[in-house]
């Protein structure tokens, strides 16, 4: 079936990833269904795809964007404030839009600190609702997934680059570890649905209904998601001081921070700082755009089943990189000081992209440079996030 034909529905849609994820879905001929509590995003995120969807479709206007991109933002992209935990509402999204055929699951609680602090709220949310979700498109017979995970699941991996194949460990915080467990629990579900599928096999022709039973899901794992759209109109907008490192520098850099607080400078790296691999918030999109190809094109020849693929560039950067980077983008150095290591840390999380690269037809296209670029320009035209709406 051509994306055009397709619905997806996107749960989270109105976070930092999910609404990038939905902007590149609808410019790659998808429809898009939206699903948030709005605990942590806003609903102006969507605004801003719908006015983004719209230029892309002035930009293109022999794609099949034209015909749509008159329509009204709750038209164009049908939303619904709802919570994963709650089961009823789940189910009626569902019943709602018959038509969708595959799910992006964004949403939950994704505070690594926080985490420690209340353990069951993360359990709760991350592994109640997602049980939940997978249940009611059990019901509705939705049975292809895209789920969020992170590379957290490799714990401090033993070797750099990391593939696939890496041991998944349980992780250095409560939030680390319901990513760990619903990988297990999506792997469970994907294993079980095959031998159902066999059982419903068995049946006589007469009593079968048609259903095809078995699940398939794509893993992300998700490196260092950094940057913002280059429009400068959508990026990420955190709540309270934020915990990660790009989004703290860019409100040093408006001044909302004083200074930047480098977690440690005696790791085993070359300037004493961890290093990540950090990830344009853009191709991260695509990312999720590749694997929803990937598993039609593997419906089509009859494959179902459970894949995980790294999404990262294979370049690891240490903070003092990123800080260089960023002033860079600014055209000023901004204030920092060197303080204790955040407990957690791993001092190295490298992605080895060449599974997404060669599976997935997947590679990260930004440089390190319009990362710092298209967040700086995002933060400076909104310091106060959507808030400046
Ligand atoms: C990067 C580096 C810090 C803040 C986490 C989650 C992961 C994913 C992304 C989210 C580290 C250092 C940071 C600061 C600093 N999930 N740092 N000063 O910890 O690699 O990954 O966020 O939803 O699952 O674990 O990202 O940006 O917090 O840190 O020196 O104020 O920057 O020590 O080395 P992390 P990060």
């Amino acid at each position: 079936m051509s994306p055009s034909k397709q619905t997806i529905l996107v749960t989270g849609g109105c976070g930092y990833i999910g609404s990038h994820t939905a902007l590149r879905l609808l410019e790659s001929g998808y429809k898009v269904v939206v699903l948030d509590n709005l605990s942590n995003s806003s609903y102006e995120s969507l605004r801003r795809v719908h006015k983004l969807y719209a230029a892309y479709a002035a930009a293109h206007p022999s794609s099949s964007a034209h015909e749509d991109a008159a329509l009204s933002v709750e038209n164009l992209i049908p939303f619904y404030k709802v919570d994963i935990l709650d089961k009823a509402a789940l189910a009626t999204v569902f019943t709602a839009h018959p038509e969708i055929s595959a799910v992006i699951h964004f949403a939950g609680r994704k505070a690594v600190g926080e985490s420690g602090r209340i353990p069951l709220d993360y359990y709760n949310v991350n592994i109640s609702g997602t049980v939940n979700l997978l249940q009611v498109m059990e019901e509705f017979n939705v049975r292809k997934i895209v789920f969020s995970s992170s590379a957290t699941v490799y714990g401090n991996p033993p070797s750099i680059p990391i593939p696939e194949t890496s041991p998944i460990v349980a992780s250095m915080s409560p939030y680390g570890r319901t990513k760990v467990f619903l990988e297990h629990i999506i792997k469970d579900l994907c294993v079980a649905s095959v031998l159902k599928q066999q059982e419903y096999l068995k049946q006589s022709s007469e009593t079968r209904d048609n259903v095809n039973y078995e699940w398939s899901a794509v893993l992300l794992r998700y490196f260092n998601p950094a940057g913002a759209h280059p429009s400068g109109i959508m990026g990420e907008d955190p709540q309270g001081i934020p915990n990660n490192l790009m989004p703290f520098l860019s409100q040093v850099a408006v001044g909302k921070l004083e200074k930047l607080s480098v977690f440690g400078k005696d790791y085993p790296t070359e300037d004493g700082t961890c290093i990540r691999d950090y990830l344009h918030v853009v191709d991260l999109a695509q990312g999720h755009v590749a694997a929803l190809a990937k598993m039609e094109q593997e419906q089509t020849e009859g494959q179902f089943g459970c894949s995980a693929y790294n999404l990262g560039t294979g370049t690891g950067y240490s903070v003092f990189d990123m800080v260089k980077a960023f002033n860079k983008a600014v055209g000023r150095e901004l204030p920092f000081v060197v303080t204790e290591r955040r407990a957690g840390d791993v001092p190295n999380l490298t992605a080895d992209p060449r599974l997404a690269n060669e599976a997935l037809g997947w590679k990260a296209e930004k440089t390190l440079d319009e990362m710092c670029a298209d967040l700086w320009r995002w933060q400076r035209n909104n310091p106060n996030g959507y808030n400046d709406a």
